[in-house]
């Protein structure tokens, strides 16, 4: 189950973040600032009560712009699908939240996560050399057309006629862009 993150899971959501990053984690005060903030918005993954997996966007209201901050599961919950369906949450909140354009940065040893980004449409627009340290390793700048996207997901939406209320599409409901 995907659902919105809250302070409390703080905790469970740091012990992701070292073990999905253990060189370049992010501290706790950052973490907390950022399920605080008006500003982005993070979900988690919940599997018999345990978080799995989070993943967070930062789409400041009124900006043209976001970013994918975020994006993780625990080792054993990978390859089933539950990357694609929280970065398709984002995504679903970026548009709800009229941003024309996310960005993203990935690691250039990251092939799985650069197969995931490409797989919704992203394109690499730029590099940071060794941008990653002490790893000492170059970001991949991605970004991605949202309403393409959107247009994208609604067309698949509407070939394989999903049950009303499912998906991120239902995420995007009553949000601020009008
Ligand atoms: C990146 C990550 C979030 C992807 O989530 P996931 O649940 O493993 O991925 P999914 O099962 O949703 O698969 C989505 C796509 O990712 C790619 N992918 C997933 N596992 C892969 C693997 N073992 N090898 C190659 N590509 C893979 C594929 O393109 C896949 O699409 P497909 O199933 O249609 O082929 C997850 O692997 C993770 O937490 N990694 C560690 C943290 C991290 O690197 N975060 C990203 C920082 S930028």
């Amino acid at each position: 189950m995907i659902r919105d993150a809250t302070l409390d899971d703080l905790a469970a959501i740091m012990a992701l973040e070292h073990a999905a990053f253990p060189t370049d984690a992010w501290s706790e005060p950052m973490m907390r600032e950022e399920l605080r903030s008006p500003h982005g918005r993070y979900y988690v993954v919940e599997q018999a009560g345990r978080l799995v997996g989070y993943a967070g966007l930062r789409a400041p209201k009124g900006g043209r712009d976001g970013d994918i901050q975020t994006i993780a599961l625990e080792s054993a919950a990978r390859g089933r699908g539950q990357g694609r369906a929280l970065l398709r949450h984002l995504l679903a909140e970026a548009a709800a939240r009229c941003v024309a354009e996310v960005f993203l940065e990935v690691r250039d040893d990251n092939p799985v996560a650069q197969a995931l980004y490409r797989s919704e449409g992203f394109v690499e627009v730029g590099r940071r050399p060794r941008y990653y340290q002490p790893d000492d390793v170059d970001a991949i700048v991605m970004s991605l057309d949202v309403a393409a996207w959107r247009g994208a997901a609604e067309d698949t939406a509407a070939a394989q006629s999903p049950a009303a209320g499912e998906g991120p599409a239902d995420t995007a409901r009553g949000a601020w862009c009008t």
